[in-house]
């Protein structure tokens, strides 16, 4: 195929007709985190580069090896963002959100870039839905954190993930903690890859997150943090768990979760699921207390987590979750004539500005094939609009569902669709919930119509 009808490997489109379930997705999200106090923030798609090497952390495979980066016509290095994290500290320090009430409580969505292998649910343009929460170092914030993802996923109706869970400490503990690796490791260091054995002595719990064979397969004997957590951290990571049992969110220990990027204290989880593959990882986060302070602002404890929007739509399909039905076009217009065209063309723009969705015919079909094409529009009725309609002021509108018709007039015409539509589905709702019910619906909706 010709490259520039191929989109770059490790990308993929959404198409139109699969584009309502990720509206519907989306707006769950912000809904659910708009209930938890979450405002949108929106960032840019590239930064500096060094934002991300000090941010995410330059032992991490992410920056040392999968960041996008180049240099841009005024000579700076720029990189199309990894991650969501970064970019929404740094905005919170340049806009000085820190001055306001805290927690700021940030989500987004947005595209991330990682030049990774591609594989089923690893992709280099992917998606995320992500929240951070600035500014909260009690361990009742973790627990709220990990119940709004949770949340996210009950109102979605996605069974079956594992919440994994874990706690790296803060840099106090972790040093002692850093030791034990190192002596581990070093029996190893001939075997380890070259990445890691560059690791070994800034920052050994990396060498736990490598995805090459050897050394994943060396990791998996090595001591565990939570053998190290200062009192401090165990009662925090006490704190968390007593919380999740209070509201019921099941979850597992993982002491080998380090996860990804080098923010991470304390707090660390994931929501796994071992329906999609190799990459059931769908949701991950955790605490970083040290961020906001590394990035050039005070010591400002924080929080998030980020799901995977194409891993999570590939586990929605493993699933057969349920999707609400695409919306339907209330109204196809079929127009016989230049006469009819310019009529339809108002009676369109008065239903459309009432809030129907209205569609006519710029193609120039013939009557039969405006007709199918009604049909393959899926619209909800159809009209046919020629001279003697115009003439008489009234058409006829057929429910493409029943077959049913329905003469109205064309003179306040978006008042007369949408009574004979309200009616039409007032029966329909009398009809389901049968005659025994006796109730009369239209003394409901009495005042609406
Ligand atoms: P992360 O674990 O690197 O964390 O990514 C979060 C989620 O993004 C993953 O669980 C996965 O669902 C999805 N994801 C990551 N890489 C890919 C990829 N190549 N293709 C498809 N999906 C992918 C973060 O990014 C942190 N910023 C999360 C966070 C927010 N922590 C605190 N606040």
């Amino acid at each position: 195929m010709a490259l520039i009808t191929k989109a770059i490997r490790g990308t993929q489109d959404l198409l139109p007709n699969e584009s309502y379930k990720q509206q519907y997705i989306e707006k769950q999200m912000l809904e659910t985190a708009f209930n938890f106090g979450y405002k949108e923030i929106r960032t840019p798609v590239f930064e500096h580069t060094e934002l991300f090497q000090r941010g995410v952390g330059d032992t991490t495979d992410v920056v040392q090896k999968e960041m996008y980066t180049f240099n841009d016509k005024g000579n700076r290095s720029i990189t199309l963002r990894p991650e969501g994290t970064a970019g929404a500290v740094r905005s919170f320090l340049e806009h000085g959100l820190y001055n306001e009430p805290l927690p700021q409580k940030v989500c987004y969505l947005t595209s991330c870039y990682r030049y990774e292998k591609p594989q089923a649910g690893r992709l280099r343009e992917f998606h995320q839905f992500g929240v951070e929460c600035l500014g909260a170092a009690e361990p009742v914030a973790d627990a709220e954190l990990i119940s709004l993802a949770q949340n996210i996923f009950d109102i979605l109706q996605i069974n079956n993930l594992h919440l994994e869970i874990n706690s790296i400490g803060c840099p106090q503990c972790r040093q002692k903690y850093y030791d034990a690796l190192k002596e581990y490791f070093k029996k190893y260091e001939n075997e380890l890859c070259e990445t890691c054995r560059g690791r070994m002595e800034r920052n050994p719990m990396r060498i736990l997150d490598c995805k090459s064979p050897v050394c994943s397969g060396i990791a998996k004997d090595a001591p565990t943090i939570l053998d190290y957590l200062c009192d401090d951290c165990k009662e925090h990571f006490e704190a968390v768990k007593g919380y999740l049992d209070i509201m019921e969110i099941p979850y597992t220990i993982n002491p080998r979760i380090v996860r990804g990027l080098d923010y991470y204290t304390r707090t660390v989880f994931e929501f796994v699921s071992d329906e999609i593959g190799a990459q059931g990882t769908v949701c991950g986060g955790g605490r970083y207390d040290g961020l906001v302070e590394e990035l050039g602002g005070s010591h400002i404890p924080s929080l998030g987590f980020a799901m995977g929007l194409e891993r999570l739509m590939l586990l929605m399909e493993a699933q057969g979750t349920p999707f609400p039905e695409e919306q339907r076009p209330d109204l196809f217009i079929a127009t016989m004539g230049e006469v009819a065209t310019k009529k339809a063309l108002a009676l369109a723009n008065e239903l459309r500005y009432d809030g129907a969705s209205v569609l006519y015919d710029i193609a120039g079909r013939s009557l039969k094939a405006q007709m199918k094409y009604a049909n393959k529009l899926n619209a909800q009725y159809s009209m046919v609009l020629g001279e003697d309609e115009i003439v008489k002021g009234k058409a006829t509108v057929k429910n493409m569902d029943t077959g049913d018709q329905e003469e109205i007039s064309l003179e306040d015409f978006s008042e007369n669709f949408m009574r004979m539509s309200i009616n039409e589905s007032m029966k329909d709702l009398q009809n389901t919930m049968g005659d025994g019910q006796g109730v009369d619906l239209s003394s409901l909706f009495g005042g609406m119509m």
